[in-house]
């Protein structure tokens, strides 16, 4: 069986105060949500403080990104060594990162195995964008995707996929909760392709794109769907306890 996940992905918002103030704000209640994963994901700089303040909680702590090596001159970088015994998560190849800092899909391949080599676990994202979606090509770009991020990864049991059209992304149009299902089913099938149905199976896959309080319960209650990863909606303390224990309800 798969706990559901709701990650939120705070990106480049929040000062170290702004994070702490968030996270005070929401500790108490989200740590009584059970039966799902409650992730946080501040910026880097901000990983220490909100550390301590969920010590001893059940909230979870992620990074947005890292670097592929271990140290070096890499001005700027993060490697996963600074962020080994920081966090659990890791965000890997998020539609911005793509788009912005031309990751590609070498560079999200050579991440995963970056995080997956000092156990950290890493949140895959995939997604098309609206003309692809238009074009009907949202399954191909999809299956690059994985096919492109995963190679050379023996077992993937601790990475999870969000499944991020681009044009939900930020624009508050979501998927319907229909649409959603249906391409996280072929995400499943791809997997099982790729790897065996067993791994299909376990393997969580999550919707982001929009997801807010009002629409969170038509995402988590669809079959495929094990959760959310939430970015605008997770800056606010009330919408994304609302998803939490919505997420929290259905199971
Ligand atoms: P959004 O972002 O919820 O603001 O659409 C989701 C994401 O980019 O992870």
């Amino acid at each position: 069986m798969r706990i559901p996940m709701i990650a939120g992905n705070w990106k480049m918002n929040t000062t170290i105060g702004e994070a702490v103030k968030l996270v005070s704000e929401m500790r108490t209640e989200l740590d009584k949500a059970d039966n799902v994963d409650k992730i946080a994901c501040p910026p880097f700089v901000s990983l220490g403080a909100v550390k301590e303040l969920i010590k001893g909680s059940s909230i979870k702590l992620g990074a947005q990104n890292l670097y592929f090596e271990e140290k070096g001159a890499y001005t700027g970088e993060i490697s996963p060594l600074m962020l080994a015994g920081l966090c659990e998560f890791v965000i890997i190849g998020h539609s911005e990162r793509r788009q912005y800092f031309n990751e590609t899909g070498e560079i999200v391949n050579k991440k995963v195995k970056a995080a997956l080599k000092i156990n950290l676990k890493p949140i895959l994202c995939v997604g098309e964008r609206l003309e692809e979606n238009e074009a009907g090509r949202t399954e191909l770009v999809i299956a690059e995707q994985l096919r492109s991020s995963l190679i050379g990864i023996a077992s993937p049991d601790s990475v999870t996929i969000a499944y991020e059209p681009i044009w939900a992304i930020g624009t508050g149009r979501a998927a319907t909760g229909r649409q959603a299902n249906e391409t996280i089913c072929f995400i499943r099938q791809s997997i099982a392709r790729l790897y065996t149905e067993e791994v299909a199976q376990q393997i969580r896959i999550l919707y982001g794109g929009s997801v807010n309080a009002d629409n969170a319960t038509e995402f988590i209650k669809q079959s495929e769907i094990d959760g959310a990863l939430v970015g605008g909606a997770s800056l606010k303390a009330a919408q994304f306890l609302s998803i939490v224990k919505q997420a929290s309800e259905i199971m």
